[in-house]
């Protein structure tokens, strides 16, 4: 058994490190205005209930001006708010409201490329001295034929290749997604301070932190070498025809990383509010490169939260309960010392929780990523065990991907089946907006599986998730010690230890079958356990106690009975009382203190009031 995590003294948790980050995907969340697309008075009018969810954040994806080729990741200025989202007047009620309920604001920036509609870019086309090399140009190659070709075999992530030709600047200028976002040339000093200048611009506004898009995309290598060929497909306009070793992952990306880390370090020094502006970075990247994007070994930090997307890309509904422990422990184990660990169940851009485990393992994952020690990421939706539309007809197929890959193959890779839109209840277009048609379709199940429906109901995935986000506060889930072991092919269990407080025990089953388990080797001894969380089709409740005394395997008495799936968060140790209850009491006691408080204080004015009258 491993023991991965040290605990912390409560003085070196800042906000963000013990934080639940919640994913919004502004077109699809809510529709204030009747037009079919989600908005910013949309979200404002939601943030109650993120408040009441008890999120600590939100990352919003991009919500610039953009010709929305890729919905917003193609960005025409840094600056504005897309109009159909809504105007900077309501950017600014946004941050204000969330600040008022203590939910915090984290912005997508986009910093790998920008949109063809840029000024830039046109200024760039044009050759204007100022901009002429803020994007990455170069010219074609002739083949034996004479005909003009691409500088090299570089493939776009979207398909294609990476290389777009511009008739009037008469040159090709690179782009590693769709060719309406050209590449920016981090070379460049002066788009380096364009792009900070972008960067202090939100942090004026009040935002939080940054979730940096695309980042190990940033440099490309300068000879414009070819790649070497993957041997994966024949095609070679597939992304994999390749290995981008060099437009992925090039040192001087961990450098610029480094240079916004010092920007926000900066910043949050400037302004002694207490809150550390942070940064979350996307990069689908080996293990060794994101570690470095923490802190070099010479000790350089960079981001904060380099983005764990292991949850997404190396476990599914296959893998067992070895391979779930070996995911967790491997990003424990690298991870430098004096970070914090940030587990991410889902996004934008893969299938739904439920489509990738099962909807049986919704409340099972959430279990786990709210017990984990570190950073919870969740993405819209997720909370209720939303599922992929993957009924989608390619007419109303938008992802540039999918369109990309056409009519007979567009299913395999689009992007529209997890964006479609928020389910808030069995109203109309599940209550997201009023508009006759929906930007993207809304998932028929929203009769049945909607936020209303899950807050109504006595048990519902939406009401386990929450009960997480509430046993988080724990100190022991703050900041407790963390082990985790496979106690079977098809069960693992997590501990989490502090001591003078209560332990907590999530267990999960990750196959089909029932299983029946004895904890007592785990948990070492007899105990008294205390059911906390238990998933919508569990037999057990939260409150109830169970026993465990004996250490013979095959005693039924002491098994704890988890069916296909499911998940179970118990407690054991000093208090005797279940956690939940116990927050519970607290709560009351302090709301007791404050009337008493409130008596007090009223009692003293009155004196005084009443001899200021005598006199
Ligand atoms: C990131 C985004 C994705 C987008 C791409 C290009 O991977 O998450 O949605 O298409 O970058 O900006």
């Amino acid at each position: 058994m491993s023991s991965l995590v040290s605990s912390q003294t409560e003085d070196f948790i800042d906000w963000w490190q013990h934080a639940v980050f919640y994913q919004i995907y502004p077109r699809s969340f809510k529709d204030s205005n009747g037009d079919g697309i989600g908005d910013l008075q949309g979200i404002i009018s939601k943030l109650p209930y993120l408040a009441e969810t008890g999120i600590t954040a939100t990352w919003l994806s991009p919500i610039f001006q953009s010709p929305m080729v890729d919905f917003g990741y193609d960005i025409s200025d840094y600056r504005a708010i897309q109009p159909e989202y809504g105007s900077r007047a309501d950017f600014d009620q946004l941050v204000h409201k969330a600040s008022s309920l203590g939910i915090k604001i984290i912005l997508d920036f986009v910093p790998n490329h920008s949109s063809d509609q840029h000024e830039w870019f046109k200024k760039s086309v044009a050759r204007d001295p100022i901009y002429e090399n803020f994007y990455v140009w170069a010219d074609g190659k002739k083949d034996e034929l004479g005909v003009r070709q691409p500088p090299n075999n570089w493939q776009s992530v979207f398909y294609g290749s990476a290389w777009e030709w511009n008739e009037q600047r008469q040159q090709y200028y690179l782009h590693q997604f769709t060719k309406e976002q050209p590449d920016l040339n981090y070379r460049n000093p002066a788009v380096v301070q364009a792009m900070d200048e972008v960067l202090l611009f939100w942090l004026n506004k009040g935002v939080a932190g940054f979730r940096i898009d695309a980042v190990n995309h940033l440099f490309e290598r300068e000879d414009l070498a070819d790649e070497p060929l993957s041997g994966k497909t024949a095609d070679p306009l597939s992304y994999e025809y390749t290995k981008h070793v060099h437009t992925k992952d090039l040192p001087e990306v961990l450098a610029m990383v480094q240079h916004w880390r010092q920007l926000l370090d900066d910043y949050s020094a400037k302004h002694p509010d207490g809150v550390t502006r942070i940064m979350m970075t996307e990069a689908y990247a080996d293990l060794h490169v994101l570690m470095d994007y923490y802190e070099t070994a010479d000790g350089v930090r960079g981001s904060q939260m380099p983005f764990n997307f292991h949850f997404i890309t190396d476990v599914d509904c296959d893998s067992d309960a070895r391979d779930f422990v070996y995911n967790v422990e491997k990003w424990l184990i690298y991870m430098p010392r004096g970070h914090a660990a940030n587990w991410v169940m889902g996004n934008h851009d893969n299938p739904r929780v439920a489509s990738r485990f099962g909807s049986a393992s919704v409340d099972a994952m959430n279990m786990l990523l709210l017990t984990l020690p570190g950073i919870a990421v969740t993405y819209n939706g997720e909370e209720l065990g939303m599922e992929d539309y993957r009924e989608i007809s390619w007419e109303d197929t938008v992802d540039p991907p999918a369109r990309n890959a056409g009519k007979k193959d567009y299913k395999k890779v689009s992007r529209d089946p997890e964006r479609t839109p928020f389910q808030w209840s069995n109203a109309s277009n599940a209550d997201f907006s009023t508009a006759a048609k929906t930007w993207l379709p809304v998932n028929p199940n929203y009769l049945v599986l909607n936020l209303a429906a899950q807050q109504e109901a006595a048990r519902s995935h939406y009401k386990v998730y929450k009960a997480l986000i509430e046993l988080r506060k724990l100190p022991t889930l703050r900041r407790g010690r963390f082990s985790i072991e496979p106690l079977s092919r098809a069960v693992f269990a997590l501990k989490r230890t502090l001591k003078d407080y209560e332990t907590i025990v999530t267990i999960i089953n990750v196959s089909a079958k029932e299983q029946l388990i004895n904890l007592t080797d785990f948990i070492n001894g007899p105990h008294k356990l205390i059911v906390e969380v238990a998933g919508v089709e569990s037999t057990y409740n939260p409150g109830d106690f169970l026993f465990m005394a004996s250490s013979q395997k095959s005693d039924k008495n002491w098994q704890l009975q988890l069916s296909p799936f499911a998940g179970l968060v118990l407690s054991h140790g000093p208090a005797g009382m279940s956690a939940q209850r116990r927050l519970l009491l607290k709560q009351i006691i302090k709301s007791f203190n404050v009337v008493l408080v409130a008596l007090l204080m009223y009692n003293l004015w009155r004196h005084k009031w009443t001899k200021v009258n005598f006199n």
